[in-house]
């Protein structure tokens, strides 16, 4: 039999009590690109042990660089002495995101070539304007047999670089590349992300000059080639796993409590959830989800932040499938994030989809059966409302779920819910 996991979940339950939570997978991919641009050893605290960080790592040694757990979430990362710039496809293959070497690489050896990073379940998920403002930067750019050959043998230069869309992992190129470029560059139409910030503020408190911090107008005085210091950091919490936990409660009619986490970061996610009569309680650290008589419908469109994020799109459907009357969801980030709705419909949520607008009629009884987890977040999704539906749910491919969460069962379990993770 395939090597399917998946996992189990029994019954409705109430979930009780307090997740301490972990680091944004998110953050710490950019975080893994960085320690490319400094000249020390580089130490993370709190990195999350997720799937999604160990192709990064492994790159890292490949392009020779070093790296060393001193326990689970704490690494320190060392590329003083790398031997080769070169991002293979088997590795680029298994996690797009490791194109966040590019910039670097480019900028701190005047060459490098990365595997094309393919599309993914959800979208095709182009790389043309990363390459595009390299290309502004001084950049020979052509794609050979599959692979991305940048050239830029006398660096990179500073340039004012307009992106047509808001790019998150393009944003963090470009702001990596132009740290280390001659010159300043000023990126207009820059990403907000909280991990984008927190790459930026990084850099800063290492002795690069960057301002517009948080905006859209970014502006990076590069080094000229010279290598930076980077000072040890936290990674940010992961603010999709804490919108995740929360949705997780919100369905389940349960009271909640997030320990480290950042409210301030997901101030549309908590904004929908009071819309939907959930009642949020946060301190500077801390957020608790409270329970409501009556779920309200609700209408979401998904946008860059700090406006709702796309990655929570699917945990609010399944949400929804519970609201009293008809939520409108909109995707407007990416061409096929709807996978999560077939297996929903599964369960027994009505759900209609027109284009890039689904529409959840609720309340639904859901009932258990067999579904897929289809992507990350929509894995996600679908153990949420699994913990609701009645009998027995058994969530094939549950895989995808490592990606980005650290152990979600467990913390959903010590919550009360009744989960397990097979393998067939
Ligand atoms: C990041 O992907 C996240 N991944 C995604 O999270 C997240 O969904 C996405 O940002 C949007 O918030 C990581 O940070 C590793 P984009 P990224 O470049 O940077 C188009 C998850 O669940 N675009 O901001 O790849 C693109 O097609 C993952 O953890 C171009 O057209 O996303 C999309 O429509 C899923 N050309 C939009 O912009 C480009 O050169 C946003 O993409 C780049 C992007």
């Amino acid at each position: 039999k395939s090597n399917m996991h998946n996992s189990t979940i029994t019954d409705q339950t109430k979930l009780q009590g307090n997740v301490k939570r972990y680091a944004a997978k998110q953050a710490a991919l950019q975080i893994i690109a960085k320690p490319l641009l400094a000249n020390n050893t580089v130490k993370i605290v709190n990195m999350p042990a997720v799937v999604d960080i160990k192709p990064l790592l492994k790159l890292t040694e490949n392009l020779g660089g070093t790296f060393s757990f001193s326990d689970t979430n704490t690494v320190e990362i060392n590329t003083c002495c790398l031997t080769n710039t070169i991002a293979t496809d088997d590795i680029v293959k298994t996690m797009r995101a490791t194109i966040l070497v590019l910039g670097p690489l480019l900028s701190r050896f005047g060459h490098c070539e990365v595997s094309l990073p393919v599309g993914c379940a959800i979208g095709q998920r182009p790389i043309d304007l990363h390459l595009k403002a390299l290309e502004q930067m001084g950049a020979n750019i052509t794609i050979h047999a599959g692979y991305v050959q940048a050239e830029a043998p006398d660096g990179l230069q500073g340039a004012h670089i307009i992106f047509d869309k808001i790019t998150v992992t393009g944003t963090a190129n470009i702001v990596m590349a132009a740290a280390l470029a001659k010159g300043t560059t000023n990126i207009t139409n820059a990403a907000r992300e909280p991990e984008v910030v927190q790459l930026c503020e990084i850099l800063r408190d290492s002795g690069v000059v960057i301002t517009g911090i948080g905006t859209a107008e970014l502006s990076i005085a590069g080094t000229g080639g010279k290598l930076v210091d980077i000072v040890p950091f936290d990674v940010i919490p992961d603010r999709i796993e804490a919108g995740t936990y929360l949705c997780a409660a919100g369905i389940s009619n349960s009271t909640v409590t997030l320990e480290n986490v950042r409210p301030d970061h997901l101030e549309a996610v908590t904004g929908k959830l009071e819309e939907m009569g959930f009642d949020i309680d946060t301190t500077e650290n801390t957020m608790t989800i409270h329970p409501t008589d009556t779920i309200k419908p609700v209408t979401i469109v998904t946008q860059e932040y700090p406006a709702f994020p796309t990655d929570m799109q699917a945990q609010f459907m399944a949400l929804a499938t519970q609201a009293e009357g008809t939520s409108t969801i909109e995707e407007r980030l990416f061409e096929n994030r709807f996978m999560h709705v077939s297996e929903l419909q599964r369960l027994g949520a009505d759900i209609k989809l027109n284009g890039h607008t689904a529409t959840v009629i609720g309340p639904s009884l859901l009932s258990g059966t067999d579904v897929m987890a289809t992507d990350l977040r929509a894995s996600s999704a679908m153990v949420i409302a699994a913990n609701i539906a009645e009998g027995t749910t058994q969530v094939h491919r549950i895989y995808h779920l490592d990606r980005g969460y650290e152990n979600l069962e467990k913390k959903l379990g010590d919550l009360g819910a009744k989960i397990e993770r097979l393998s067939e």
